[in-house]
């Protein structure tokens, strides 16, 4: 049966404006004034808002990292997602054995997520080392429906800066997107060997292992490599210090508008004083980068406001706090990095974003679903309500507030970084390509249901 969303508040140009939505097939079929009902399922929507599901497009599920593997699989992970109002994922794969090919991830993940995934997925492809084979996939590849790769600056697998090179060249030529984990590694296991050999193995140490300039150092030589590559899509993942920001606007003011920025919600929420929590909690917060300073957070979010932080994602990456506490107690380095996220992503963004009158409406909705669709080729589809789209949509009331808590989140974990945090704005309704998937907080949606998104090259 056709749907009809009654009244809701829609961000237009002047601010949030009441329109109907027409449901047809799954698809959008009109946004208009008092759409006729007849016939029709009818949702009502009034005094809520209406906004595209959201899109968040670093997330990794059933990651295997070294001999820990992540608490959420593609199906604890995305039924987690969706209650947030999460409609469409695009996961970070994991490295695979050592020398493996650039398509041997894409075959493990599909074995990962295809019978699991309640909500609609794609994967970044992932490299963990070049030569001609690799570049051959990549260009292949990006015309069959994996145009994003991702590339490491630390780590093991991680590229040297003449690979790099090479990937960018590549992915200019393919049009397609990379996106880096942009950190100076060598720094960062010099101040890592030093506090070890120091007896400085707290959590506090895992940040000052990795200060700012770890990561905006990395970013310049990012943008001095793209630069000499020709200006190819450059996607920088969880940018979490001021001074990225800055070497990012230096080349923007060269004209390389085609530089996006991503940050985290923990990057927008929480500061380097979680790593002297006590009994082990601190180590819940161990991800890289690290957690920075209030200075940090206030610079992103007036990034977000600007319009010069393009995505909001979450690097969802979960460990269990038994496996963090028995690997990281007695020292960081050990410590499983990342944390949950991705089901408090929309709330977050909305409560300490558009209540809190830090960003409007429309810049919420494009840092959530319309700019990472946008760049990680899902528009049209995803990321908006115009007619056309799929019908993933996202209703939430604003006169309804909560409090984040592991009792009645949904993820494997078990834990969430915000315990405790009043928000504003309850995620109250979430539909995917047109079924209800998630009301009131109850997940109504079928293992399995979400489909493989092909992706197409970005026209960014
Ligand atoms: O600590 C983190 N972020 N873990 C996940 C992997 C990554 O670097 O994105
Ligand atoms: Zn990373
Ligand atoms: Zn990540």
């Amino acid at each position: 049966m056709d749907t009809i969303i009654r009244n809701g508040l829609v961000s237009g140009p002047t601010g949030p404006e009441s329109y109907d939505i027409l449901i047809v097939g799954g698809k959008i079929k009109a946004v208009g004034t008092d759409l006729d009902p007849e016939g029709r399922e009818v949702i009502d929507a009034r005094g809520c808002l209406v906004v595209p599901g959201g899109v968040d497009v670093h997330t990794h599920f059933d990651l295997q990292a070294g001999t820990h593997r992540a608490a959420d699989d593609f199906l604890t992970g995305t039924v987690a997602a969706a209650c947030g109002g999460t409609t469409t994922i695009v996961d970070h794969m994991a490295f695979g054995p050592k020398g493996c090919s650039l398509r041997h991830q894409e075959e493990a993940y599909h074995g990962l997520a295809d019978k699991k995934a309640v909500i609609d997925y794609g994967f970044h492809g992932v490299l963990q080392h070049v030569d001609d084979k690799v570049l051959r996939d990549l260009q292949e590849m990006a015309m069959d429906g994996i145009p994003s790769f991702k590339a490491y600056m630390t780590y093991d697998f991680r590229l040297s800066d003449k690979d790099i090179l090479r990937v960018m060249e590549t992915v200019k030529k393919a049009g397609g997107v990379l996106a880096v984990h942009a950190e100076e590694h060598d720094k960062i296991e010099n101040l890592r060997k030093t506090f070890v050999e120091e007896g400085k193995t707290e959590a506090i140490y895992h940040a000052m292992s990795r200060p700012n300039q770890t990561e905006s150092e990395a970013v310049g030589r990012l943008i001095r490599l793209s630069e000499r590559a020709g200006w190819p899509n450059l996607y920088l993942v969880h940018i979490s210090a001021r001074e990225s920001l800055e070497e990012v606007r230096r080349a923007r003011g060269k004209g390389a508008m085609n530089i996006f920025v991503e940050t985290c919600t923990q990057y927008l929420m929480l500061t380097e004083d979680r790593y002297s929590l006590k009994d082990g909690e601190s180590l819940k917060y161990v991800m890289s980068p690290p957690l920075r300073k209030q200075e940090d957070i206030d610079a992103l979010w007036k990034g977000i406001a600007d319009g010069e932080v393009q995505v909001v994602g979450t690097d969802h990456c979960p460990f269990f706090f038994e496996e963090k506490l028995m690997f990281g107690s007695g020292d960081f380095t050990k410590c499983p990095n990342g944390g949950p996220g991705a089901e408090e992503r929309m709330r977050l963004l909305f409560s300490e974003g558009v209540m809190k009158q830090r960003i409007s409406l429309q810049r919420f909705i494009e840092v959530t679903s319309l700019n990472p669709a946008r760049i990680m080729g899902l528009y049209p589809e995803k990321g908006t309500l115009e007619p056309g789209a799929d019908a993933d949509i996202c209703i939430i009331n604003p006169e309804r507030s909560g409090t984040f808590s592991a009792e009645t989140l949904h993820g494997a974990a078990g834990y969430t970084l915000y315990e405790g945090l009043e928000y504003t704005g309850e995620v109250e309704l979430v539909m995917q390509r047109g079924k209800v998937i998630v009301k009131d907080g109850v997940f109504l949606g079928q293992r399995g249901d979400g489909r493989y998104l092909k992706r197409r090259v970005p026209s960014v």
